[in-house]
């Protein structure tokens, strides 16, 4: 069975896999598109106009393009534990509202580790395809919750299956079928089972939608997207509750 990886062993699997990344996701039909689609579930008003958000595991910064086009009045900061990813984010052009802080999703939970530039509270919270690579997502999650405003937004992206034995099938299908040959012939071999392994190994989608409940969000929602995605990957939408009795966690 693959062993998945984390922490360093990850980030070097992604300073690594940054060179092919954009031409990998570009051959996945609706992967731009249905970040956008989970940007606008964000819900926010005025194009972000006067809003800060948290591209959390921003990766080459799709999903900070993706905040752009649906957000672009916001400030958007991208953090990533993978160098070599934030490099090609930072290469492509981008408003001046955007920047990129190199720092571990972790490192949101003890407030000394965070880069003053990272630091918020933020509006909202976009995490795109992060959740299953954490060590302790349920730690990270109550570190979100507490960078956020009361009344702040959190939308998860990622693969996760519904919990039908159909769509379990489907994902193995697409990974034996394109994402590991495509990762090998990448050298990206460790990096795409992984990307295979973690999703059947983490949360279906409503174990996951129970998470984000423990961590203190309400108005949890779980949304499909289309495609052959439908069952597998879901936008996650959540919110600090603007009156917490006992304040702060
Ligand atoms: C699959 S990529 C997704 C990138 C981007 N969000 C997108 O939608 O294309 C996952 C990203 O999460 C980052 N990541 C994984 N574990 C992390 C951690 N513990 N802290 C911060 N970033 C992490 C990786 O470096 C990688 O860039």
């Amino acid at each position: 069975m693959t062993t998945l990886l984390r922490d360093a062993e990850l980030a070097a699997a992604f300073d690594h896999g940054a060179r092919a990344y954009d031409r990998l996701v570009a051959l996945n039909p609706g992967y731009h598109a249905h970040l956008r689609r989970s940007a606008r579930r964000l819900g926010l008003p005025d194009r972000g106009a006067g809003l800060r958000v948290l591209d959390l595991g921003c990766g080459t910064g799709a999903s900070t393009a993706a905040l752009v086009s649906v957000l672009p009045k916001a400030r958007v900061v991208g953090v990533d534990a993978s160098e070599g990813m934030l490099e090609r984010a930072r290469a492509k052009r981008r408003p001046p509202g955007v920047s990129f802080v190199h720092a571990t999703a972790e490192d949101l939970t003890t407030a000394h580790d965070l880069p003053q530039s990272a630091a918020g509270p933020y509006d909202a919270v976009f995490a795109a395809y992060l959740f299953r690579n954490l060590t302790d997502p349920d730690t990270v999650l109550r570190a979100v919750h507490r960078l956020l405003v009361p009344g702040g937004r959190l939308a998860v992206h990622d693969y996760c299956l519904g919990g039908r034995r159909r769509d379990r099938a489907v994902w193995s299908a697409v990974c034996k079928g394109v994402v590991l040959p495509l990762g090998t012939l990448t050298g990206d071999r460790d990096l795409y089972r992984h990307l295979r392994r973690s999703v059947t190994a983490f949360d279906t989608a409503p174990v996951f939608a129970e998470r984000l409940r423990r961590a203190g969000f309400d108005r949890v929602r779980v949304l499909p997207l289309p495609g052959w995605q439908t069952g597998i990957t879901h936008t996650f939408l959540a919110r600090r509750p603007p009156y917490e009795p006992g304040g702060e966690r």
